[in-house]
């Protein structure tokens, strides 16, 4: 644990334009600096850091936050990570509270076991590009391959000599230790005769006249290597990988994942490919957002590592992957982590690889963009694509994509699949409904025991149309919420048309300022609007009650109560991904001019757009009314002036919203 005094210190130490300086390019406005965010894609910068305050805030994207939270979201560290890089950059000694010798020790011989790799991969390289052996043997290799010079150095490939021990020598004679060559996997022992013992003295090395790829780790560091073989011999297997160690786990790591990192979190999508060599050719393409499960298909944990930079794979295959049948079910372990799966298919003999290398980087580009396509409609008419009309095997594939299907955990997304595999396979949308109900309370029942299933269901039956309504007003709701709950207590200032107290009759204007929870509550409850969603009805009375009273209200009596459905949509709204929040106890009382103007928008926006959608809801009743007392014949000029005044009304909404009324 690192010591509250170091926290302090770092907190106190690091400078905002400094740590986002590293990352961003920043220009000199005002008092502020100003950059492209590095969050989102955009051309015209919106991303501000204030020195005075020290937070940044992106006005394009939203995110926004302190030094820690920046190098948090953007290197996608952990708090103690965030905490210790930034010790680093301000050379700040980490106090830690009772450190634990053994976790020290440990530390050490990680360390010790990267310092040793980095050396490796230095050697290899060096042997590549310097020696005879190297340079003939393999950077030919690699030119052939159409590697440039310049990915070679990139992905730092090397070369080991075809030598019993030559590596070996060379690391002992620079002093290092027998025991960390071994734990590292880059030697063995020899193994011993008869009658001997294993001497970790004599070592042999593991890879021998390859070509070496070494695997990188978030931060860059290596922690592995694969060398592939050179010649095409049916005896020695292509590649030689590390064994796992004390820093390489290999369920854990995804080849390629430091190169691409930053380009998966701005495409907002990762290329999953098979190799080494794909990974490194579609960089060469121009093509960074891609990274390798090295031959194996993927874990729970590397998936879960894609899904810290994006919810969006897309899987590349070979075009000829007898394979891709046998891989459908570990792309369901995608969608089971809630990812979304696209598939790309090259053609017949053409991998990732091959493909780049034949083809201009702009063509890759569109292949892929052409190609790719839904998993589960993917994997639908392949499976269609076989059985034809024989009805039974029919009922297997249903049951094969309804279990697909029913593995993904947002059933929103469940249903839209539903429907569009009912059409693709001519069903009832019903009878995959009901299975797929089948399967998830097979799938519930194994994950608790005795738990009241059936009540966790209902939410698939809900029929598609009213579940895209209940789904926008659940946005709009919570978006109120959101704000009341972030900026309540905060001024907005309205120009407001007030009696000019001078003048007999005169009006005159006069600023006038309003707590936004009192804006937000007078104008819901002035509308009677009532929320969908019974928690934000709560938590929206509460405010009206204190505000009756003439009490103030803590965000904090959200997070802690009893209720947990409060709580926990408390928790969420105040967390630091939204927008301004990053510290609301510091925000309570500093809030700058312009983001009062952006606060002042939102939350008139927020506000009428609920309107706007209950103005809708009341004309499509009002018209129904009408045309009913036009079949019987009564009256309905009263009904056409209340139609008349909510088109007003929607009107008025829509010009302060800015949409478009035409619609
Ligand atoms: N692999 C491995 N061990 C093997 C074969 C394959 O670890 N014996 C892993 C490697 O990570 C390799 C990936 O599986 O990159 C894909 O295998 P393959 O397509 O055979 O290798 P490529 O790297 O694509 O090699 P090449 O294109 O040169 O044949
Ligand atoms: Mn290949």
């Amino acid at each position: 644990m690192i010591s509250p005094d170091t926290i302090t210190r770092i907190f106190d130490a690091a400078r905002i334009e400094e740590v986002v300086g590293d990352f961003v390019q920043l220009k000199k406005r005002g008092v502020n600096l100003l950059g492209l965010c590095p969050f989102h894609n955009e051309k015209t910068p919106s991303f501000n850091v204030n020195p005075v305050r020290n937070i940044y805030k992106c006005f394009g994207c939203g995110k926004g936050g302190n030094a820690v939270n920046f190098i948090m979201e953007h290197e996608h560290f952990t708090y103690p990570e965030a905490l210790k890089y930034l010790a680093q950059k301000y050379q700040i000694e980490i106090e830690e509270t009772a450190p634990d010798p053994r976790e020290v020790e440990l530390r050490d011989e990680r360390e010790s076991l990267y310092v040793l790799n980095t050396f490796a991969q230095k050697s290899f390289s060096e042997n590549l590009f310097e020696s005879e052996e190297g340079k003939s043997i393999g950077l030919s290799y690699f030119r052939e391959r159409g590697f440039s010079d310049e990915t070679i150095r990139k992905f730092e490939l090397g070369y080991s000599f075809n030598s019993w021990s030559a590596f070996a020598e060379h690391a002992l004679k620079s002093g290092y230790k027998s025991e960390y060559l071994i734990q590292t996997g880059l030697c063995y022992p020899k193994a011993p005769k008869e009658g001997e013992v294993v001497n970790n003295e004599k070592l042999i090395d593991r890879f021998r006249g390859r070509v070496m790829f070494p695997v990188h780790n978030l931060s860059g560091r290596i922690i592995a290597f694969g060398g592939r073989v050179l010649k095409k011999d049916e005896k020695t297997a292509k590649y030689v990988n590390s064994p796992e160690s004390d820093i390489y786990h290999k369920s854990k790591s995804l080849y390629g994942i430091y190169f691409a990192r930053k380009a998966i979190v701005q495409k907002d999508n990762c290329y999953l490919v098979e190799g080494y060599t794909d990974v490194i050719s579609m960089h060469q393409s121009g093509i960074e957002n891609v990274v390798a499960s090295s031959g194996t298909s993927l874990t729970v944990d590397q998936i879960r590592l894609i899904g810290r930079y994006t919810k969006n794979v897309t899987v590349l295959y070979d075009g000829d992957a007898a394979g891709i049948k046998a891989s459908l079910r570990g792309i369901d372990l995608i969608l089971e982590e809630g990812l979304n799966v696209k598939v790309v298919l090259f053609p017949d003999g053409d991998d990732p690889d091959s493909y780049s290398r034949r083809h201009g980087s702009a063509q890759v580009a569109e292949f892929i963009r052409d190609n790719a396509k839904d998993f589960v409609v993917f994997k639908t008419s392949l499976l269609l694509s076989e059985v034809s009309n024989d009805p039974v095997r029919k009922a297997g594939l249903i049951r094969d994509v309804v279990e697909t299907i029913a593995k993904i955990p947002d059933p929103i997304i469940r249903s839209v699949y539903i429907k569009q595999c009912a059409t693709l396979m001519e069903m009832e949308e019903q009878v995959l409904i009901s299975e797929m109900n089948k399967t998830r309370r097979q799938v519930l029942k194994k994950e608790m025991p005795g738990g009241d299933v059936d009540e966790l269901l209902p939410d698939i039956l809900i029929q598609h149309s009213q579940r895209e309504e209940v789904l926008t007003a659940e946005i709009q709701e919570r978006n109120v919420i959101r704000l009341l709950l972030n900026f309540g207590s905060h001024d907005i200032h309205f120009d407001a048309e007030v009696d000019d107290p001078n003048t007999e009759g005169g009006k005159m204007h006069q600023l006038h300022a309003m707590k936004v929870c009192n804006y937000i509550v007078t104008e819901i409850a002035h509308d009677d609007i009532l929320f969908e969603n019974k928690t934000f009805n709560t938590i929206l009375k509460i405010y009206a009650d204190a505000l009756e009273k003439g009490e103030t209200i803590t965000p904090q009596q959200f997070l802690i109560s009893p209720d947990p459905s409060i709580s926990e949509i408390a928790v969420e709204l105040l967390s630091p991904r939204y927008f301004l929040s990053e510290n609301w106890q510091v925000m309570h009382n500093i809030i700058v001019p312009e983001e009062e103007g952006i606060l002042m928008d939102a939350v008139e926006k927020s506000v009428f757009h609920l309107k706007n959608r209950k103005v809708l809801k009341m004309l499509e009743d009002n018209q129904k009314k009408i045309k009913e007392a036009h079949e019987k014949g009564e009256d309905f000029m009263p009904l056409m002036e209340m139609h008349q005044k909510l088109e007003q009304v929607k009107m008025e909404i829509s010009r302060a919203l800015g949409i478009d009324i035409l619609r």
